[in-house]
């Protein structure tokens, strides 16, 4: 996707099914305690589908098109609702990395800097990496185009560690310890340069975009990640054209966009399904306690809570909401109730999830248009696939004279 009217009729695409949808997603399933929407088709179709067979429509585009395709045409029209690449790549080719340099680099990361890398047109700027980790990407890069890479990094320990690898196999890499959302971080970069981001989290690529602009960086190569971890209550569209779209998002709408995983191994899904229904029957237990049957959410807990007991969840969870629990709960009873309740609660996120990936093309898509407005040309595209990492999304800018 590379021209302006493109992006901006994609943009202009999505915002409508979004904004025309928006009772479909912009809800909190948790609170509700029935299905939420006056449409008897859907309701049917929700009811009817067996319990055993929504994770797996949730999963897969097609299964998703085959069972509400007809009772969402809009969404399903928008010509980039699947998974799919949105065109068809040309990877440059690479030379073949050496085992000895993979070393530390998980599967599926090395998978991603390699579709990564073979986007990286040549060049001879200065590459910089932002907010790298241990560099793996920038070493690789570094290796592969025999350039030197500036790797930028919050955590010291990662610097170090990054240093040391490339010391060890004698990679013209250098680390910068540094925050990037300080004048000192982003003193990092420079015109001159070609600067890469793998999953650069909500505001550090918001900062990068900024900074990028205005010190007129010459090419950004970015996948961004975690588009709900800024600082704002709201969203704080950049581009022209999303501050003028009628689309107000809060970090429970943004968290949408990320929801979209691969599929999870039998044990994860399991704990996430446990942890669905042992959320649901607290909330049971709270409401039948205090009367207020208003949804309070409760922070994240590490996975390993929903392989021990239900009661521990609960007095953790009560304490949470400053709440004193009777002796002896009828736990059982309240678990029943939090089971009846997930089966509804996944039926309405079964429709919510339909919009995460419209809903994550918008978000980038506003930082296309940005860059665009600021004098980039700007290609949007998948950059592997979905099944390699959901935050697929490759924001290619190189600035005009
Ligand atoms: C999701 S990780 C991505 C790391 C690497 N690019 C990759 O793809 O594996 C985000 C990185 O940003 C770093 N980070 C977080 N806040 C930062 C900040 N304010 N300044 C610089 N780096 C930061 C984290 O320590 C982490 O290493």
């Amino acid at each position: 996707m590379t021209n302006s009217g493109t992006l901006q009729q994609a943009f202009a695409a999505c915002s409508a099914v979004l904004q025309q949808n928006r009772q479909y997603w912009q809800l909190v399933p948790f609170a509700c305690q029935q299905l939420p929407w006056d449409n008897p088709a859907l309701a049917e179709k929700l009811l009817a589908l067996p319990e055993r067979d929504l994770a797996c429509i949730d999963q897969d585009p097609a299964l998703q098109q085959q069972h509400l395709g007809e009772l969402f045409c809009d969404l399903f029209q928008l010509k980039y609702h699947l998974n799919a690449p949105e065109s068809t790549l040309i990877a440059h080719e690479l030379k073949p990395v050496p085992f000895w340099l993979t070393n530390g680099i998980g599967g599926r990361k090395m998978a991603q800097i390699t579709a990564f890398s073979s986007q990286i047109p040549q060049s001879d700027l200065p590459l910089l990496e932002w907010c790298a980790g241990k560099g793996h990407l920038g070493r690789l890069l570094a290796w592969q185009f025999q350039r030197p890479v500036t790797s930028v990094e919050w955590q010291q320990q990662l610097c170090a560690d990054g240093s040391a690898l490339a010391s060890q196999f004698n990679i013209p890499q250098r680390f910068v310890h540094a925050d990037v959302l300080t004048p000192q971080g982003s003193a990092v970069l420079a015109p001159q340069q070609q600067v890469v981001a793998l999953h650069a989290c909500g505001q550090l690529h918001i900062e990068l975009l900024r900074q990028a602009v205005s010190k007129g960086c010459q090419q950004l190569h970015l996948v961004p990640c975690c588009y709900h971890l800024i600082p704002d209550e709201q969203y704080q569209p950049l581009s022209a054209l999303a501050q003028q779209a009628d689309l107000a998002l809060s970090h429970h709408d943004l968290k949408l966009a990320v929801q979209g995983q691969v599929t999870a191994g039998v044990r994860i899904e399991k704990l996430r399904h446990t942890e669905v229904k042992w959320r649901l029957a607290y909330q049971a237990l709270r409401a039948a306690l205090t009367g207020d049957n208003n949804y309070q959410p409760l922070s994240s807990v590490g996975k390993h809570w929903f392989s021990g007991d239900f009661a521990d969840f609960a007095r953790w969870a009560a304490d949470q909401h400053q709440l004193t629990l009777p002796a002896a709960p009828d736990w059982q009873h309240y678990l029943t109730m939090g089971a009846e309740h997930a089966a509804l609660v996944t039926r309405i996120e079964l429709v919510r999830h339909l919009f995460r990936r419209p809903l994550e093309r918008w978000l980038v898509l506003d930082r296309a248009l940005y860059l665009q407005q600021h004098g980039y040309q700007v290609q949007l595209n998948a950059f592997c696939d979905y099944q390699v990492t959901p935050r697929n999304l490759l924001l290619q800018a190189v600035r005009q004279n």
